[in-house]
């Protein structure tokens, strides 16, 4: 066992000193074809390096969600300001008009519905790759459940999706799916977005939490952050905030998007936060005077 003699027992991440990037502005990803990096543009503006994804994919699991009940008529006006939209392939092609131009990050695994205890169980790579190439998809997205009964399923359709993604230079982006048993912590995702990372994943979602700079330093490419259920929107800014500020290069949010009484607003916020480097108190008074214009 790697672990069993001889090893360090104190951890260093080495904060101080950045991942090299030669010729490639993304996190890891200086040697991927031409092709994967340009998807990859599309997706990390090379600007600020950095990306605003616009989640609306709960419906796949958890049905019509609070704010998603009509993608139509609540996502589709948002998509202008994301930099990338993800959905599944039948939200998209039903509800968002090919129009945007943005990038696409397509939903490409299924799982059991919340009607089920265990959303591990019986998950499953969903989306040919040709039918990814078709939609213009600049990535895929596939969830893994480390540590759940799930969790080896998962992984190997997160590698078939790798290497199929390989095959034509469309990234993936591996998902971290927290079981309700999970301890939301720095040990917990750190495993998870590693693994992932390791496993050939382009960049990775996953969640905010204390210690987060450590989480980022040890994935070697670029972490997004889920927002997770609606919070107070100075809270949620605040949040996306501090993981840019440990390094995260972006967020992928759903819930405190477009479930906010604002979503344009905040929408508008976020991306200050992202691109432009505000802090969340920053961002929350830009907020308010966006609403109260
Ligand atoms: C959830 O299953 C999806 O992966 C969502 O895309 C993800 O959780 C981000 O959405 P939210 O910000 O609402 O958590």
């Amino acid at each position: 066992m790697a672990d069993a003699v001889g090893n360090k027992v104190a951890h260093n991440y080495y904060l101080d000193i950045p991942q090299k990037q030669d010729t490639y502005f993304v996190k890891g990803m200086n040697n991927t074809d031409w092709g994967m990096k340009d998807r990859l543009s599309r997706i990390f503006n090379p600007k600020s390096g950095n990306t605003v994804m616009l989640a609306f994919d709960h419906g796949y699991f958890m049905g019509p969600t609070a704010g998603l009940e009509r993608l139509d008529v609540t996502i589709a006006p948002l998509c202008e300001m994301a930099d990338v939209l993800m959905g599944t392939r039948g939200a998209i092609r039903t509800c968002i008009p090919p129009v945007y131009n943005k990038a696409v990050c397509l939903r490409a695994t299924h799982d059991q519905s919340v009607l089920f205890d265990d959303l591990s169980i019986g998950n499953g790579f969903c989306t040919d790759i040709e039918d990814a190439i078709r939609m213009n998809a600049s990535a895929i997205a596939m969830q893994c459940f480390i540590g759940g009964k799930g969790e080896r399923d998962s992984i190997e359709n997160l590698c078939r999706a790798v290497d199929m993604g390989n095959k034509y230079g469309i990234p993936v982006l591996g998902v971290t799916a927290v079981g309700k048993e999970m301890e939301r912590n720095a040990k917990y995702f750190s495993l998870a977005t590693r693994i992932l990372a390791e496993q050939g994943a382009s960049f990775v979602k996953t969640y905010y939490c204390e210690d987060f700079e450590k989480v980022v330093a040890a994935c070697p490419v670029p972490i997004v952050i889920a927002g997770g259920k609606k919070l107070p929107e100075n809270e949620a800014l605040e949040m996306a905030y501090n993981a840019i500020r440990c390094g995260a290069n972006g967020v992928d949010m759903g819930r405190n998007v477009f479930q906010s009484e604002h979503p344009v607003e905040m929408m508008s916020a976020i991306r200050k936060v992202v691109h432009e480097g505000l802090t969340g108190k920053e961002a929350y008074d830009y907020y308010l005077s966006e609403i109260n214009k």
